[in-house]
């Protein structure tokens, strides 16, 4: 079974997010086929997915939206998405309690076109030293709290849960 785990990042938060989603599919469908293999791309370096059996698609949010990039590769393969198993994630809320809290506009459409099984929104990171200008003034417009909330839990619980998913699915052939 190949599996990609495609990411859309622009502070590596999200980018690290994604490794850890692949270490933890990767060390559990290993356990079950010692051929899976699964690779962490950015969604940029992704031209097709003939060679994958099931698709993870992650972004950062900035601006309550995801990023340009992952908004059009959900679009450019949703014909190819829709034949596979997907899952889609996100990072963005910082500060504690985390806020925002609401999900990135548009990702109910964004599932609709990728037929995914779920969307999962991750706490993210934000550190002053990565950001640009424009960056920072909006950042500090609204008062959003510099940290790294990432719950490493809750990220490896939901790969868990995707392997479960995958290695139970009929659908998806085990090679
Ligand atoms: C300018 C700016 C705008 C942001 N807007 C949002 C937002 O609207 N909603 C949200 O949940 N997080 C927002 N964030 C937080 C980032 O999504 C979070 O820090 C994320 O983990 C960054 O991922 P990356 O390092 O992969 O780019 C914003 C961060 C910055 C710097």
């Amino acid at each position: 079974m190949k599996v990609l785990v495609a990411v859309a990042s622009r502070h590596e938060a999200t980018f690290e997010i994604a490794e850890r989603i692949g270490a933890v599919l990767s060390e559990l469908l290993g356990a079950r086929d010692r051929t899976a293999h699964v690779d962490v791309r950015p969604v940029g370096t992704i031209s097709d997915l003939e060679d994958y059996d099931a698709v993870l698609v992650g972004s950062a949010i900035y601006l309550g939206r995801w990023l340009k990039p992952a908004r059009h590769f959900v679009a450019a393969q949703a014909g190819s998405l829709r034949h596979r198993p997907v899952w889609l994630f996100s990072s963005g809320p910082v500060g504690d309690p985390l806020d925002p809290t609401q999900e990135p506009a548009g990702i109910a459409a964004l599932v609709a076109t990728a037929g995914a099984r779920e969307h999962k929104l991750f706490a993210g990171r934000l550190r002053r030293a990565d950001l640009g200008v424009a960056e920072r003034v909006t950042v500090n417009a609204v008062h959003a709290t510099e940290g790294d909330y990432r719950d490493w839990t809750d990220v490896s619980s939901w790969a868990c849960q995707v392997a479960d998913e995958l290695l139970g699915a009929a659908a998806v052939p085990v090679r």
